[in-house]
């Protein structure tokens, strides 16, 4: 590859090499952007955004390799957030599973699907570390924990990037380069101000875990962290991400966030922008309306402002790229295999079982569910019926006909009598919903927060279920029956009410193509629930942000004393807290043991306690184990979540589970940065969710006294 690359980068003129840097976003088949196509055979683009019809992937790769001088073929870059054709739970979902494996297997076939029709560039995983609820883009990631996070950034970038026959290789891209899920207030592209230590203590690591994991490229974020923009800050693009955290992949910029660089104020003009983001180490422009590598490289490198050996440095990364993804041997594709490659039924089983592992059950007041089959039940709300809102955000080219929506799946197990009663944020006739419920045995009712209230540019200052379907739901509970509720929201909506009125709640993100499969399946029965929150879920907005591994404080939060860290209008308590999730059965926690009580930093603690299944019926748990650093030469939070195990355990069973947690996981970055773990005393955690758990005591020795 080297000698390939070296060849043809010194065939290359400034303008050929600029070319590879240029991502066009606008649609060079419309009006507005004919000149693209000059500009293509020019070689003065590289790749483009959001093309995923084969036909038209095969007209420009043809135009690329035949009409320009050097023949560069180009990259086709999507965002496949959750799958292609077929449609996974979204990721936020799906990481409720706590399940890698499994989301390493969606991502593998979503980017088969993917690659199949020529995109070999999949903006996905997003890895933002998310603790705010308000913040629309919590649904794309993998909640509040940075070792969760890590986990499914690991899983997701090798399940895109995996070795699939017949499919050419497909590059990953970990985002958004960094911590832009602490945006301020919670709203999407707002200011992230915060310490080197919390960056790199809280932010970092998912991204560290993708790029150990070999993601070919990292996107950087639209927002200014510590008062650079991410996009053109050489610390953080060059100082953080190449030396410090080793990646040697392609960064590309997020839609037009180059040119924000100028909006941000952190640049004179476009000519600006381009000197500061090439040379903070920006390879690839995602243009959106507006070219500053394309129209100012040239200069800059004529005036001097970017070097030579900066500009082939660049090129050369996405050089090498194209030659991973096999382009310079293979620009083509079958349209016809790409065709034949969707939707099959490996792809929608394991949608399904994605899907049902990703549903949580947070109440069953008397067993409510599972539901007998032989019953009449009604079926309420507007996301009963809804095949659209089961494919969540970001769907891709995922369509509505292809959903299996609840409707349709539980009147295929029994008697069923739909009435709507509400649409998203209006009452229909909720009388007529009433009286419904009247002539049934129980009551299932979907609702929720609609897909287009999460995701990109979302914020909302009151993520609640909106009133409408409360009041449907509260309605339908008087009438008598057996009430269960299932909540569908792309973040830790406000379930307070829905808690206080239903018998039973059921919650999840948007599902995907199996989702009404999922959760017929979980309300008659078929299948137990097993999922975990992944996000502390408020009982009010203004608890924001919220989250499970914070610090102690000096004064923490004693609801009959005053003085201390609490609101004097709500309760301190989230409604329900990280890893939180039941199952139709239940399990207790005993005996919990640790290998040693005083270890030194090149020992592992192993942790071992026996779990019961107590209920009448089997069932798969997610014990996590958690530890705490009481004592740091920085505050350190009250739990850190450090390993989990699934384990299937069979009714009456009793299993022994054990993590083995190495000392050298234990430790954090310090003052000066350095990552350290320092001798001290240590409490270990284990249970069923972050709240609930046994604890031992231990002590870690021989550590160099910092
Ligand atoms: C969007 C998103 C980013 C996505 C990109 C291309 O603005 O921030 O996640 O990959 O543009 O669609």
């Amino acid at each position: 590859m080297r000698e390939f690359i070296d060849s043809l980068l010194s065939k290359m003129t400034v303008s050929e090499k600029m070319g590879q840097l240029v991502q066009c976003g606008n649609s060079i088949y419309n009006d507005d952007y004919k000149v693209g196509w000059d500009l293509l055979r020019e070689g003065k683009i590289g790749s483009f955004l959001g093309i995923c019809d084969p036909e038209i992937i095969n007209e420009l790769q043809r135009t690329a390799v035949e009409e320009t001088r050097l023949g560069i073929p180009l990259l086709f870059g999507f965002d496949v957030i959750h799958g292609f054709e077929t449609t996974f739970p979204v990721p936020w979902a799906e990481a409720c599973s706590w399940d890698t494996e499994l989301a390493k297997k969606t991502a593998a076939i979503a980017s088969a699907e993917a690659g199949a029709q020529g995109i070999n560039w999949i903006y996905a995983p997003m890895v933002d570390v998310a603790r705010d609820a308000r913040w629309g883009r919590i649904v794309e990631g993998a909640g509040e924990d940075p070792y969760l996070g890590g986990e499914f950034a690991k899983a997701r970038t090798e399940g895109v990037q995996s070795d699939i026959p017949d499919i050419p290789h497909v590059a990953a891209c970990a985002k958004h380069f960094a911590a832009y899920g602490a945006a301020e207030g919670g709203r999407d592209y707002n200011s992230v101000d915060m310490s080197p230590q919390t960056l790199y203590n809280m932010y970092l690591p998912p991204f560290q875990k993708a790029i150990d994991a070999g993601a070919d490229s990292i996107m950087t974020a639209f927002h200014d962290l510590n008062g650079e923009p991410c996009t053109g800050s050489y610390e953080l693009l060059t100082e953080i991400l190449r030396d410090k955290m080793n990646f040697k992949g392609v960064t590309i910029s997020d839609a037009g966030s180059t040119n924000q660089i100028k909006t941000h104020g952190y640049a004179e003009d476009d000519k600006d922008v381009a000197r500061i983001a090439l040379n903070a180490g920006l390879d690839v422009e995602m243009c959106f309306g507006i070219y500053t590598y394309q129209d100012h490289i040239e200069q800059l490198v004529e005036e001097g402002k970017i070097s030579m050996e900066v500009l082939d440095r660049a090129v050369r990364r996405v050089l090498e790229l194209k030659y991973k993804c096999g382009l310079f041997e293979n620009p083509y594709r079958d349209v016809k295999k790409a065709k034949d490659i969707l939707l099959t039924k490996t792809a929608l089983d394991t949608a399904y079982e994605s899907a049902v592992k990703s549903v949580v059950l947070l109440k069953n007041d008397n067993s409510v569910l599972p539901f007998k089959k032989d019953i009449k039940l009604a079926v309420i709300g507007p996301f009963a019926d809804n095949s659209e809102e089961m494919l969540g955000a970001w769907s891709a080219v995922g369509k509505a006909e292809n959903v299996i929506n609840p409707l349709c799946a539980i009147s295929d197990v029994t008697e069923t009598v739909y009435e709507k009663g509400c649409n998203f944020d209006s009452c229909v006739d909720m009388e007529k919903a009433v009286e419904t419920v009247k002539q049934c045995d129980a009551v299932v009712v979907f609702i929720g927060e609609p897909r287009d209230m999460n995701g990109e540019g979302k914020s909302r200052t009151r993520n609640v279920i909106p009133k409408a379907q409360l009041d449907l739901l509260k309605a339908v509970k008087a009438a008598g029956k057996p009430t269960a509720a299932v909540v569908i929201a792309g973040r830790p909506v406000v379930l307070t009410e829905v808690c206080e009125t239903a018998d039973a709640v059921i919650f999840s993100g948007a599902l995907g193509s199996m989702a009404g499969k999922a959760y017929a399946d979980i309300l008659f029965g078929v299948q137990n629930p097993s999922g975990k929150l992944v996000n502390t879920f408020p009982t009010t907005v203004g608890q924001a942000p919220l989250y499970y591994n914070h610090n102690n404080t000096g004064k923490p939060p004693v609801e009959e004393f005053f003085w201390t860290s609490k609101y004097c209008d709500c309760p301190i308590e989230p409604l329900f807290p990280f890893g939180f999730g039941l199952s139709y059965t239940s399990y207790s926690y005993d005996n919990m043991r640790i290998n040693s009580e005083c270890l030194n930093i090149n020992d592992t603690l192993s942790v071992s306690v026996d779990v019961t299944n107590t209920g009448g019926r089997d069932g798969e748990e997610t014990v996590q184990f958690y530890i705490r650093d009481v004592v740091g030469s920085i505050v350190r939070p009250v739990k850190e979540l450090k390993a989990y195990k699934k384990v299937f355990i069979k009714a009456g069973e009793t299993k022994t589970v054990t993590a083995d947690i190495p000392v050298s996981d234990m430790g954090f970055y310090n003052k000066k940065l350095e990552y350290v773990v320092e001798n001290g005393k240590f409490i270990a955690y284990v249970g069923g969710n972050s709240r609930d758990t046994l604890e031992r005591e231990f002590e870690v020795t021989g550590s160099e006294e910092t």
